[in-house]
């Protein structure tokens, strides 16, 4: 069988890694999936995209797309017309997606044209939140895709009520979290570590770039102006490129959140497993901190992953600044829940996408 696999953002990466390293263990001359790995170059700097494959040792791109940045038609009309040419020229039989980012949609869009099967791992999630460019992703995604790898029930339930046949959902578990316990025992200690004197949870983590909490520079500098008044301990927060460019234009001098540059994957995990808590609006975050049972506030008013709240060490914390102060005293004062793994979080997803695939052959 011959797959096509896309990754275009840095959340792809860590998602599509774990399938790789499986089929290339696994192949065998009797059973065996060749695959060509489509970059869409969505993210491009190497602080985004070329660290992870190192890190993460995922092999080179067959090709790089080049899409790069521009309004969310710009991008993923770019990704459309470079990724129609590529499938013409290089036919396959399954398009496998990732996650929820426009290149995930894209690429659907032009496969499902050109008569091409589409499996989507991480099918099924919803926020309902359609003010958010990943829901609209994800909706369309999952309308057109043939075959979905689920990371929970209720992932499932979503897929059904929207009348996709039970034979077409594999609940399979996290490809991200195959990628954390992997990479657990390579962690590195980041810079910021020594620099800042940082020690086993006497800090926070933060990490912000949706457009909801950074695009409105007066919404932004409150809400980094109350985590810096109440944290009470030192906050780092590794500053996407979208959020920099707020950032740096922000009139307020903040005395305990220190901004770094994008940390490589394995300096971010080692940032946050030790952490004292972490503040986030990534979706990925609050799954990896349900999994280290780190606490997790996450500043959203929904989830599509609502199994690290009602499970793992996710809240909600919403965008209330009073709400915000009031979850930093209680974390403070160590009252935060403990929280579980989720079903099946548990490092094998790949191994079972990859032996579905070839049953698929
Ligand atoms: C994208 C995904 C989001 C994911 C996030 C993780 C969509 C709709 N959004 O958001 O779901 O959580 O990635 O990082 O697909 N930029 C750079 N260098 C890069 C890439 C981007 O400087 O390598 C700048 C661009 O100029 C742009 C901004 O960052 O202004 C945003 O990039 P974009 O890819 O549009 O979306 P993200 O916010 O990164």
């Amino acid at each position: 069988m011959k797959i096509t696999l896309i990754a275009g953002a840095r959340p792809n990466f860590m998602k599509i890694a774990p399938i790789i390293k499986e089929i290339l263990s696994t192949n065998t001359e009797h059973s065996s999936i060749s695959y060509r790995l489509v970059h869409t170059g969505q993210h491009y700097d190497d602080k985004l995209s070329k660290v992870f494959f190192e890190e993460l040792e995922i092999p080179e791109p067959d090709v790089n797309l080049g899409a790069g940045s521009g309004s969310q038609a710009e991008q993923t009309a770019r990704i459309m017309v470079e990724f129609e040419r590529d499938l013409i020229k290089n036919p396959t039989d399954l398009v496998v997606v990732v996650g929820d980012v426009n290149s995930t949609m894209a690429c659907t869009i032009v496969a499902k044209k050109l008569n091409t099967k589409v499996a989507h791992v991480e099918g099924g999630i919803r926020s309902w939140d359609m003010t958010m460019p990943e829901e609209i992703n994800r909706m369309a995604t999952d309308a057109l895709a043939d075959y979905f790898f689920t990371t929970s029930r209720v992932a499932n339930d979503n897929l059904k009520n929207t009348g996709v046949s039970e034979d077409r959902i594999f609940f399979v578990g996290n490809t991200m979290i195959d990628s954390l316990l992997t990479n657990l025992v390579k962690i590195k200690r980041p810079e910021v570590w020594e620099k800042q004197g940082l020690k086993n949870e006497n800090y926070l983590v933060l990490t912000l770039h949706r457009p909801s909490n950074v695009d409105d520079l007066n919404k932004f500098e409150n809400l980094v102006n109350a985590i810096d008044e109440s944290a009470g301990m030192p906050v780092v927060f590794p500053v996407h490129p979208r959020t920099k460019k707020n950032y740096d234009q922000l009139s307020i001098k903040p005395r305990l959140v220190v901004p770094t540059d994008p940390l490589s994957y394995l300096e971010f995990i080692y940032l946050i497993k030790n952490a004292k808590g972490v503040i986030t609006d990534s979706g990925g975050v609050q799954e990896e901190t349900t999994v280290l049972g780190i606490p997790c506030l996450t500043l959203r008013n929904n989830t599509e992953r609502p199994e690290t709240v009602t499970i793992g060490t996710n809240e909600m914390i919403g965008e209330d600044i009073e709400v915000l102060k009031n979850s930093l005293s209680n974390l403070k004062a160590g009252k935060w829940k403990t929280g579980e793994i989720p079903e099946l979080w548990d490092g094998r997803a790949a191994e079972r996408i990859v032996s579905i695939l070839k049953e698929m052959n």
